[in-house]
């Protein structure tokens, strides 16, 4: 398979903090990696740099089926096939779902008309079960229908590699098992994914391979399995004690 994107030894810094340090790892094609470190190791960090959304990283290089982004700004790098969801929401409260995700989709789908432009749309929001919140202010819906907005928005810009950014946090355990299952279907459908998450069993549950940071350097990787006995991994997460228990 190859490599739909690659990271080839990056690092950011915020003045002397070294947020990312010398990191790199690839995704296959169809691959599901998941991201696990504990607060502060950079991971939402390295959605900024691999999005340029504020920033791109300070060295290294960054790879989209093969060609290089280092040139390109944060649209560019949507129309690529790059794209993110956040871990806070982030959709516009003054609009309603629906216009949420018109305003994600690009130029070419609505050079067919207003009709179909909406037709495309109320498809993004079926897809994340959200037809029937299609009116609403976004403001109004709950924090589990943002974030299936958001992954909606995300779907718009035809992602060939989606970037999830603890799409979970915050939700009850069912819709956790629904999200699990939201992010299989994507995949299924031809998406490479990249999912941050705190919730192991969400993933151990989706990811083909899982890496973890550690104050912003590679601290495992390896098949979900594998990683989370790691001892180096359940120290960084619960301190030395544990990793010996
Ligand atoms: N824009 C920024 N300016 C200064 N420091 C930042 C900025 N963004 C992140 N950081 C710092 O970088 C580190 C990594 O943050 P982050 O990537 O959000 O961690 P994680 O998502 O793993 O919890 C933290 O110490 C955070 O305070
Ligand atoms: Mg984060």
């Amino acid at each position: 398979m190859t490599d739909i994107l690659a990271v080839q030894g990056i690092s950011k810094s915020f003045g002397a903090l070294k947020a990312i340090r010398n990191l790199s790892f690839s995704l296959k094609s169809n691959e599901v990696l998941g991201i696990a470190g504990p607060n502060g190791s950079g991971k939402s960090t390295l959605f900024n740099i691999l999005t340029k959304v504020p920033f791109g990283p300070d060295e290294g290089e960054i790879r989209v089926a093969g060609e290089s982004v280092s040139g390109l700004g944060p649209r560019q790098i949507v129309e690529r096939g790059l794209v993110r969801s956040f871990q806070t929401e982030t959709d516009f409260e003054t609009l309603s779902v629906i216009e949420n995700v018109l305003v994600s989709m690009p130029d070419s789908d609505f050079r067919s008309g207003k009709a179909a432009s909406r037709q495309r749309a109320r498809e993004f929001l079926d897809y994340v079960g959200l037809a029937a919140q299609q009116d609403r202010p976004a403001s109004e819906i709950t924090v589990y229908d943002r974030k299936k907005l958001m992954i909606a928005t995300a779907l718009a810009c035809r992602p060939k590699v989606l970037l999830l950014d603890e799409p979970a946090a915050g939700l009850s355990r069912p819709e956790v098992s629904e999200m699990i299952e939201l992010i299989k279907r994507i995949n299924l459908g031809g998406i490479s994914v990249i999912v941050i998450e705190h919730i192991i069993s969400l993933l151990v549950s989706v990811s083909n391979r899982l890496i973890v940071l550690n104050f912003g350097e590679l601290l495992a990787e390896g098949t979900p399995q594998d990683v989370i006995r790691d001892p180096r991994v359940i120290e960084a997460y619960l301190g030395p004690a544990a990793a010996h228990e």
